[in-house]
């Protein structure tokens, strides 16, 4: 048994929209959802398959409260360490998510699996992705990318859904008004180029993928409004924080920005 209540929690405060997050020791404590189940499923296929770049599920604490491994390295929190925006670590990050998406390929998710709703691709799912690979759910180790985490968003996709929602957080696909310092100077073009070759992206999905980013804008916006609305907590204090007009701010740059985008992709 974890004897929980006898060790320190600390609070880890990183995330976006999880409130009670806290790490044991070490194991992270993160509160349980309709989804858990299933996405321990996968983890425990991650784990079986020998995929070593997620959390692995250790239990149920006397809380009820999802129990995981502590992952050790750094998130890239803000401001970001230059090691973060390198092309080195986007390439990394790039065959990560590969690897990934091979190991999970092969999983068969339980009978009335139950994912969390999101915005998605039109095209037929592929396999469970992660669908939420932004800047706080990666960790570093010695500055290279090494391990996903926060698989709460997790549902059947496509890789390029994946890819383009990795894409829209580390290319990044963004007005600069909103970029970090350090990522004002980067060549976005170059980059998504640079991560579909790392990934080995099938040459369909490379024509598809500034499209689909459009689309995925503009559901993903529906998408969090509504959950601000339904769900409240930390979605209400993203949305109020602007996470809207930064969408709607992103989706109108890659619009104006797509044809010379694009022509790096092909
Ligand atoms: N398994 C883990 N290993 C290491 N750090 C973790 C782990 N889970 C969470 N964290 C840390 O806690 C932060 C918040 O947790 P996360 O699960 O991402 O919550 P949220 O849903 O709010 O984004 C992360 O950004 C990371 O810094
Ligand atoms: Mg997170």
């Amino acid at each position: 048994m974890f004897a929980a209540t006898l060790q320190e929690e600390i609070p880890l405060l990183g995330g976006d929209v999880t409130d009670g997050v806290v790490r044991v020791g070490d194991t992270v404590r993160r509160p349980t959802r309709s989804s858990t189940r299933s996405v321990h499923a996968l983890l425990r296929h991650l784990e079986a398959v020998g995929f070593d770049g997620a959390p692995r599920v250790v239990g149920l604490d006397d809380l009820g409260r999802e129990i995981l491994t502590y992952v050790d390295g750094d998130s890239a929190a803000r401001p970001l360490p230059a090691y973060a925006v390198t092309g080195e670590s986007l390439a990394a990050l790039a065959t990560l998510l590969r690897r990934f998406h091979d190991a999970s390929a092969s999983f068969v998710p339980p009978p009335h699996a139950v994912w969390e709703a999101g915005s998605n691709d039109d095209a037929a799912p592929e396999l469970i992705g992660h669908c939420d690979i932004t800047l706080d759910n990666v960790i570093f180790r010695d500055g290279t990318p090494s391990a996903l985490i926060d698989f709460d968003m997790a549902r059947p996709t496509t890789r390029l859904f994946d890819v383009v929602t990795t894409l829209r957080h580390w290319g990044p696909i963004a007005d600069p008004v909103d970029l970090e310092p350090l990522q004002r100077s980067l060549e976005i073009g170059p980059r998504l180029r640079l991560f579909c070759d790392a990934y080995g992206l099938a040459p369909r999905d490379r024509r598809r993928l500034l499209d689909l980013a459009r689309l995925r804008f503009d559901r993903s916006y529906h998408a969090m409004r509504a959950k601000a609305v339904t769900v409240g907590g930390g979605w209400a204090r993203m949305w109020a924080g602007g996470a809207g007009e930064r969408i709607r701010r992103a989706c109108a740059w890659l619009e104006n920005n797509q044809d010379e985008l694009h022509a790096h992709l092909i």
